[in-house]
């Protein structure tokens, strides 16, 4: 079953948000008529909200394999990765070192300044032409005072699959101290984004990349790790964020976490085919990135001499929506991101980001590889 559409228009642009679920929806439903009790008062409604909420951390938490009690609810990605980066810092009796990749979202280079404001040295790991962290110079950067090191799973602008398993290894060999803290905001429910398998110490989810609702996420963290909040309140989500839980967006959440986004081979077989269909329809179109390490859901696509905003309006007008970079910056000045400049993608090469779902179909796809060719024929 696909969501309803609400217009004709094709979209793919997947990796700002997605269309939730019709069994996500009906779910959030159920929850909003039946289970509106306060997850924390001890009557019947209470004790109702708080097993649809112990349903849903039982469904995250499985697909992560972790206990359940290492997942902590929280208002999105966002405050998952400050929950992570502030905790850890606040944690310590003195400022130390934070190493964060050239590729991190927003959400983690902006909270990442807060950390240097407070006296921690924050340094940034470069990313290779391939528009990946390279382990061993990672490494190089490693120091005896290292707290944290952030470095994502997928990229949400290049969709570059980062080497996390790599990565932890390094740490666990020469920097036991350090905490790796990795964004699965994009990867989540296509990759395998196993807590333990990935050597992470912390996992950060957002509902709504998922076909989940928006305002919901989890911070998930490995046995034996402590997190102080971020602010006072409640005891709710074992301390460790307070305020009355989001119950209808925890259920989605949990629904969401069990359904993924899709197959993973149609996926990129439909990323495939959109991104053949640019590099066809514009000689001296390139694909951003090392395609061998390419997520199956996203793809970025650079086109020399044209202007990406000029190219997705008239996509737009043709009933495609796509964009060309992280949805925070794309209604903001035309200045290039902090992704595509980290990969050396020259500022004159336009960026188009092709993020496909899983309900496309074959007359969908072909109609929206035509209308990337006449756009591009047009701008
Ligand atoms: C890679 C990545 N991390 C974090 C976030 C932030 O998640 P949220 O929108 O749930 O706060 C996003 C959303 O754009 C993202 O793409």
């Amino acid at each position: 079953m696909q969501p309803a559409a609400r217009s004709e228009a094709i979209y793919l642009d997947n990796a700002a948000t997605t269309a939730p679920d019709p069994r996500v929806i009906a779910a959030v439903h159920d929850a909003l008529v039946q289970c509106w009790g306060n997850p924390s008062s001890s009557h019947q409604l209470g004790l109702e909200a708080e097993r649809a909420v112990r349903v849903a951390r039982e469904r995250v938490a499985a697909r992560l394999e972790v206990a359940p009690e290492r997942v902590t609810f929280t208002s999105g990605g966002t405050e998952a990765l400050a929950l992570a980066l502030l905790g850890t810092a606040r944690q310590r009796p003195r400022p130390g070192h934070v190493l964060v990749s050239a590729i991190e979202h927003a959400a983690v280079q902006r909270t990442a300044e807060q950390l240097r404001a407070a006296g921690h040295t924050v340094e940034t790991i470069p990313v290779e032409h391939s528009g990946c962290v390279d382990p061993d110079r990672l490494a190089g950067l490693l120091r005896a005072d290292t707290l944290l090191v952030a470095v994502m799973h997928v990229n949400n602008e290049t969709g570059m699959v980062q080497p996390i398993e790599a990565i932890a290894e390094r740490l666990r060999r020469s920097h036991p101290q350090a905490r790796l803290l990795v964004d699965a905001v994009q990867s989540f429910g296509v990759l395998p984004t196993r807590l333990g398998a990935l050597g992470a110490h912390w996992l950060a989810l957002s509902g709504h990349k998922l076909h989940g609702p928006k305002g919901v996420g989890c911070l998930v963290a490995a046995p034996g790790l402590a997190l102080p909040p971020l602010w006072g309140g409640g005891p709710q989500e074992h301390g460790r964020r307070p305020g009355t839980e989001n119950v209808p967006g925890i259920v989605g959440l949990g629904v969401a976490a069990e359904l993924g986004k899709g197959d993973p081979s149609a996926l990129e077989r439909a990323t495939d085919r959109l991104v053949e269909a640019v590099l066809t329809a514009r000689p001296g179109a390139y694909a951003v990135g090392d395609r061998a390490r390419r997520a199956p859901h996203i793809a970025a696509v650079a086109l020399p001499g044209l202007r990406a905003d000029t190219l997705i309006n008239r996509l737009a007008e043709l009933g495609v929506y796509a964009s060309s970079q992280s949805a925070c910056r794309s209604r903001g000045p035309a200045v290039q991101s902090h992704v595509l400049a980290a990969l050396g993608v020259p500022t004159g090469h336009g960026v188009l980001r092709l993020a496909p779902h899983r309900w496309l179909d074959d007359a969908q796809l072909d109609r929206a590889c035509a209308v990337l060719a006449r756009a591009l024929r047009e701008c």
